[in-house]
């Protein structure tokens, strides 16, 4: 017996003693599953976490608990088991950083790109990529490991504080530009999260709003496009959202974050949630939210859940092996060095592109643009043409070095502007700024009211200019909506529109309005006064360049609208119930414009609108011809070829977009749908490019809730190609000789209220 003890003693000492030796398992060198299983548990709690509010010290990085002044938030990182935290960034138009870093003696500038909604204007994917690559470039430079980015909500209603973040009305294009950019992005090897998942349509209590939507148009319209995002780009996270939807907050639901995206999508990546959002730890971790950030409160409500039984240590286990991959992928993770200075300059000239080819020409009555040799002293009114608007406000803000104001790009390229009138704008913002907080300073001028101006002043510039621009702007940002009013311009613009229109017309001499906003606003009552309109939306910091370069004609407008101009507020489909239920303080937003949002209702509704979808005037022409399908029966997919040929004058870029009109017998269905779309190279006069397009099942498609099926109807399917949703150039027929059952998918996310979407009365 004694022996026996002997020998235990022996074997317990040398098992202990060989534990402690025994080297811990190391992220990168050891499986995922054995680096967990040597983590304790509250470790594990950690893991889910990000760093809260900073209060507290992170092993990974003592105590100093912020790696990048401005970053967003980071997650845990174990140095025992070799887990590097990461840093996670905003925004979408660029990286979000703190230009002052604490360890450096030069200035963390960043470049503020194009917003995403004058990206999707480009109609141009290869040149969205081309900017992601340049803005992974200064996240992996300035030593950031995920963008948060893109932005990819459907712009539902022009009031949207968060409208100019977001690409489109329609889930096509919203879903490539942002496949597009998360490629340019990631090629990097820098993650991204394409946020918010799903339906944050609205910032008016966007915490808390439930969005209540009919399936049919959760899987045609709102989720359509992250389908396309997570399929053809590869994120490496999705952000879920801060609303509810249908009932749940969408990080809590798990037949969003598991069933739709992981197990019908194949989302191979980790999920995070927005900001604070949800209210419940236990059901976000169950759900498949797999990171909460920045996190910390949620600490002892799981430890508590777990020893209570009710989340199971295995959901943890199944979380962390998501935030795991994502931190084996990082820069930091790999011990990349920064070289903290990026090429900003090449940026730049990314940006000037960019923000070129996203300006919108929406009126150039008799060639008022560009301008002509003779102009060589301009009139420029409005306070924005002195202080241009960038970009949005909030999280997808970017701290840039300089960007040129419209006075100051337009002194550069020669042209000498009015003293007076720049005086008069001058001395307003000076007067402003002087009686404004330094703090405040940035944006002041965007919400102060138009500088009112006598006729008699405008009359005496008339002479000593050869024509006159104006300038209208907007302002918008997360947290808030904006205001009915704000869509329409107040009296003091409607005048100083009305008044220079009467004096340089009286002189025979033009008037440019250019619109520097985040979204639409209204058109249809003052358009009709000035030569030409040019939308130059909130371009990036290169964005008053940009603009002259196209008002001179050094560069041919290519953009297109991706979001409808409506004639008043009121023929917007959700302007009855946006934000939500009760107006004052909104609860439930019942979505009961079902799957006619944008261009699918004005058109389908027969609603005019003051500038369609997909519109956008050039300084040349084209010719769309040689319509070909490869058959006229669809069997698994069908080609389609199109002729594009520069008729006019000067070189520039053309955008055919191919919109089907599929039979309306069984369900109703929109007019037509944008189902794909390509933009030309450069075309010289004459000159010519064919673009080819493929047409699959998928995109004949609607999806039938009764059955939750997407299913493409037997029938008569009209091609449509176009310049605009309402210009349609050439058609070709094809049919569908039997129903096709393209995809079954799971009966979930049904709305938590009986919903009543508005359909059209006949149809065909
Ligand atoms: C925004 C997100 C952003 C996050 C981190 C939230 O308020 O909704 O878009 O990424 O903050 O800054």
């Amino acid at each position: 017996m004694k022996k026996l003890n002997l020998l235990l003693s022996v074997l317990l000492v040398s098992f202990a003693l060989s534990a402690q030796t025994q080297p811990l398992p190391q992220l990168g060198k050891d499986s995922i599953k054995n680096i967990i299983s040597a983590m304790t548990l509250q470790e594990k709690v950690d893991m889910v976490m990000g760093l809260g509010d900073r209060s507290w010290t992170n092993p990974a990085t003592g105590p100093k608990t912020v790696l990048l002044q401005g970053e967003a938030g980071l997650t845990y990182g174990i140095p025992r088991l070799g887990i590097t935290p990461a840093v996670l960034t905003d925004g979408p138009a660029g990286l979000r950083i703190e230009p002052k870093q604490s360890e450096h003696a030069h200035p963390f500038y960043c470049t503020a790109f194009p917003t995403a909604t004058v990206m999707a204007s480009t109609w141009n994917t290869a040149l969205e990529e081309k900017v992601g690559e340049a803005m992974g470039n200064e996240v992996l430079e300035y030593g950031s490991d995920v963008l948060l980015a893109p932005a990819l909500n459907i712009q539902r209603n022009p009031l949207c504080g968060r409208d100019f973040e977001y690409f489109s009305e329609d889930p096509l294009i919203a879903g490539k530009m942002a496949a597009a950019l998360v490629r340019g992005i990631q090629s990097n090897g820098v993650g991204t999260s394409i946020k918010h998942f799903d339906a944050n349509n609205i910032e008016t209590n966007r915490t808390s709003i439930n969005a209540v939507i009919s399936q049919r148009a959760l899987r045609e319209i709102y989720l359509k496009g992250f389908e396309i995002a997570v399929k053809e780009s590869d994120p490496w996270t999705v952000m879920s959202s801060y609303n509810r939807l249908n009932g749940f907050y969408t990080s809590q639901n798990r037949d969003l974050l598991t069933t739709i995206l992981r197990k019908e999508w194949g989302f191979k990546g980790m999920v995070m949630s927005d900001w604070w959002g949800g209210d419940d730890p236990v059901a976000q971790m169950n759900a498949g939210n797999d990171l909460l950030e920045p996190g910390d409160s949620q600490r002892p409500v799981l430890m508590q859940a777990i020893r209570d039984k009710t989340i199971s240590v295995k959901v943890l286990d199944r979380n962390i092996v998501s935030i795991l991959q994502l931190i084996e992928k990082t820069p930091r993770f790999k011990g990349f060095v920064p070289t903290y200075h990026p090429d900003l300059v090449a940026h730049a000239a990314v940006a000037r592109e960019a923000a070129a080819e996203g300006m919108v020409l929406l009126k150039n009555d008799n060639q008022a643009l560009p301008f002509t040799k003779k102009v060589k002293r301009i009139a420029l009114f409005g306070k924005t043409s002195y202080r241009f608007m960038v970009g949005g406000t909030g999280s997808g803000e970017v701290n840039y070095d300089h960007a040129a104001s419209i006075d100051d790009a337009m002194t550069d390229a020669g042209y000498k502007l009015t003293r007076p009138v720049a005086d008069a704008y001058k001395q307003y913002i000076d007067s402003v700024l002087n009686k404004t907080k330094e703090q405040d300073r940035k944006q002041v001028i965007a919400y102060e009211p138009e500088v009112p101006l006598s006729q008699a002043f405008i009359d005496a510039q008339v002479k000593n200019s050869d024509i006159a621009v104006i300038t209208i702007g907007r302002q918008a940002g997360e947290g808030a909506d904006r205001t009915v009013e704000s869509f329409t311009l107040t009296s003091t613009e409607q005048a100083l529109i009305h008044d220079v229109c009467q004096a340089y017309h009286a002189a025979k001499k033009k008037v440019i309005v250019v619109l520097n906003i985040g979204s639409p606003i209204e058109t249809a009552s003052w358009r009709a006064e000035p030569d030409a309109v040019m939308l130059a939306w909130q371009p990036g910091q290169q964005g008053a360049n940009a603009l002259v370069d196209l008002l001179k004609g050094a560069v041919d407008p290519s953009g297109k609208l991706a979001e409808s101009f409506p004639m008043k507020y009121a023929d917007v489909p959700s302007a009855a119930t946006f934000p939500g239920e009760p107006k004052n303080n909104p609860v439930n937003a019942f979505y009961t414009d079902g799957i006619y949002v944008g261009y699918r209702y004005y058109e389908t509704f027969h609603v005019p609108t003051a500038y369609p979808f997909g519109y956008g005037l050039s300084y040349t022409q084209f010719r769309f011809s040689d319509v070909t399908l490869s058959d006229t029966v669809f069997n698994k997919e069908i080609t389609v070829t199109v002729k594009v040929t520069n008729v006019g004058k000067v070189a520039g870029k053309e955008v055919a977009e191919l919109y089907l009109d599929a039979p309306k017998k069984q369900i109703d269905k929109p007019m037509q749908e944008l189902k794909a779309f390509a933009k030309t190279n450069l075309l010289k006069p004459n000159e010519s490019q064919t673009l080819t397009f493929t047409l699959h099942a998928s995109d004949l498609a609607s999806f039938w809730s009764g059955i939750s099926a997407w299913v493409a109807d037997k029938g008569s399917y009209q091609v449509h190609i176009g310049d605009s949703s309402d210009d349609i150039r050439a058609k070709a027929t094809f049919t569908l000789p039997r129903r096709l059952i393209v995809e079954r998918v799971h009966n979930v996310l049904y709305p938590n209220f009986l919903l009543h979407v508005m359909t059209p009365k006949e149809q065909d």
